[in-house]
This record gives structure tokens, C-alpha cells and sequence, in this order.
């Protein structure tokens, strides 16, 4: 594995490789959610890029820029272990400049949300990932489906700009007990991680709901919202696939969303029905 810390590099190394490429951005401190995004992409491609990046603009002022967990060397060995061919490690000097261009997300679908209770978040999704797509140029990128509005304003994006790369959803890897895999999970004290089941416990009872026939979104998020209680919830959301609102449970085409503060960590999760 090769460490590679500029895009111009990057870009010389990738420049002549033989071989379909599939991308894996992160922002570190792996775990197997990431780890299954990139065996995902060694199963499909003969380069696997991956990239570590704490990406400024996505954070809000006051947001955990500063204290977002960075475990360099650790993810240096997952990511050798899982048989990445090039970690990208870039600093920001490197990816940003002064008095850019700028990327906006659509003004409803990114403003929705996670985009209601992080203003812009998404904007800076956006930009760091068209820099990052067009600095590794890959046949393929994953993304989680546990961030499902990110994945589906990537997937507006490389649309509406006609970008051409693949853009590959995985599904949401958990813990044994549902919470879902998230690199802010180590900020959870352990009562707190006890709260924070509630998420998944409110998703699976939205499942079960479905499963017995009961379509009617007033009375899933009722439900939902009893399970939740008394954590902090942003929102408790049930849209169709292109994140339109929804009176009744669609199959094949809904995702239930949940956000929620668990102390001062917001939480995110969802299923796809
Ligand atoms: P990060 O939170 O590090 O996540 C990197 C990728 O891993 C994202 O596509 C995310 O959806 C996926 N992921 C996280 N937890 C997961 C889980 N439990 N199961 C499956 N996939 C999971 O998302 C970002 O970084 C950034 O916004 C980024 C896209 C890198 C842009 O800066």
C-alpha cells in the first residue's frame, strides 16, 4: 500500500494504471462500516483508492472539527489489512485554496434534514467530493447508506453534472446490539450508548409495523416517536427514495429516517423499506 499525500501525486500515480478503479472517501477512524465499503470495492475493481480527509467546510462553526476522532496509524492498518492499493492522506492547504468556486446543494433536497439542523453541511460535502472524484477519476465510488441524504444529493450530483463515475450504496453495518457503526460513536459515555439503542429499536419497530400491513406514516412515526423517548429527536422522517414526503409506506421505493441527540452527539440512522 501507498501512502500518497498531494493530488498531484495522486493523480500521477493513477494516470497510468491498468485496470478499473473503485474509491472509498472517508474521514478515518475506520471501522467496519468503512471496512465494508472498501472490501466492497476490492471485490469489484483492481485499484482501491481510499481517502482520509476531516473535511473543514462540512463542519458547522461549533460543530467537532477539532475534536473528530484522527487515528492515523490504526487506519493506516485497516486499511493495509483490507488491501487498499493508494490511502490518500491530503491536508487541507492541499485541497483548498483561497476565494473558490463553490458548490452549493439543491436548495430543498440539501436543506431538508440533517440540512435544517446543519445549514450548508452538505454544501461542503459536495465540494470536497467533486474535488476528491475528480482527483482519482474512479470507475466506481461507495457510500453508506447510512447517510442517506449525503448519498442521495452525490447521486443528484454526478447526475445533474454529468460526472462519470458509478456511485455504489452499501448497506448500513451495525453492532450486534443495532446501533449502527458511526466514527462519532466514541464520543458515547456508556449509559448514553444504552440511549442511543433507541434509534435502531425505533426503526425496527417501524419495520415491524410495515410488516403487519400498517402503512400509514402518522401512525409509524407515533410509534417511532414513543420509542425514542426521551432522547432528542431532529427529526423523525419518512420519504420516498428521491427524499419526497410520504403519507403511505411505499414498498421498494420509502427510507425511515431518525436524527437524534444523544447528549452531544447527533446520531444518525435509517432503513430502507
Ligand atoms: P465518514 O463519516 O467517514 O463516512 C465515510 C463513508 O462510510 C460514507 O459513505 C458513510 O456513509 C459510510 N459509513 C459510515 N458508517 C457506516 C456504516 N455503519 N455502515 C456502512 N457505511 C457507513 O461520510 C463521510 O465520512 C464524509 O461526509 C465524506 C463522504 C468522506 C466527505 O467528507
Amino acid at each position: 500500500m501507498k501512502i500518497v499525500h498531494t493530488p498531484d501525486e495522486l493523480k500521477m500515480l493513477l494516470k497510468d494504471a491498468k485496470g478499473s478503479v473503485g474509491f472509498v472517501p472517508t474521514m478515518g477512524a475506520l471501522h467496519s462500516g468503512h471496512q465494508t465499503l472498501i472490501s466492497e470495492a476490492r471485490k469489484a475493481n483492481d485499484i482501491v483508492v481510499v481517502s482520509i480527509f476531516v473535511n473543514p467546510t462540512q463542519f458547522l462553526e461549533g460543530e467537532d472539527l477539532s475534536s473528530y476522532p484522527r487515528r492515523a496509524d490504526a487506519d493506516e492498518k485497516v486499511c493495509e489489512l483490507s488491501g487498499v492499493d493508494y490511502l490518500f492522506y491530503p491536508e487541507a492547504s492541499s485541497i483548498y485554496g483561497r476565494d473558490e468556486v463553490s458548490l452549493k446543494a439543491p436548495d430543498v433536497r440539501g436543506y431538508i434534514l440533517e440540512g435544517t439542523s446543519r445549514p450548508g453541511h452538505f454544501d461542503g460535502v459536495l465540494t470536497v467530493v467533486m474535488k476528491l472524484l475528480n482527483i482519482v477519476r474512479a470507475d466506481r465510488a461507495y457510500f453508506g447508506q447510512k447517510d442517506a441524504q449525503q448519498l442521495m444529493l452525490i447521486q443528484e450530483m454526478v447526475r445533474q453534472l454529468f460526472m462519470d463515475v458509478d456511485i455504489v450504496p452499501v448497506q448500513t453495518v451495525r453492532e450486534v446490539d443495532g446501533l449502527a457503526l458511526s466514527s462519532r460513536n466514541v464520543y458515547l459515555s456508556a449509559p448514553e450508548r444504552e440511549e442511543a439503542l433507541k434509534i435502531a429499536r425505533s426503526l425496527k419497530r417501524a419495520g415491524k409495523l410495515v410488516m403487519q400491513d400498517i402503512l400509514s406514516v402518522d401512525r409509524i412515526k407515533v410509534e417511532m416517536l414513543a420509542v425514542l423517548e426521551p432522547l432528542e429527536v431532529e427529526h423523525v422522517a419518512i420519504v420516498d427514495r428521491a427524499f419526497n414526503p410520504l403519507e403511505t409506506i411505499e414498498i421498494d421505493n420509502t427510507i425511515i429516517l431518525v436524527e437524534a441527540m444523544v447528549g452531544n452527539t447527533r446520531l444518525l440512522d435509517n432503513i430502507w423499506i
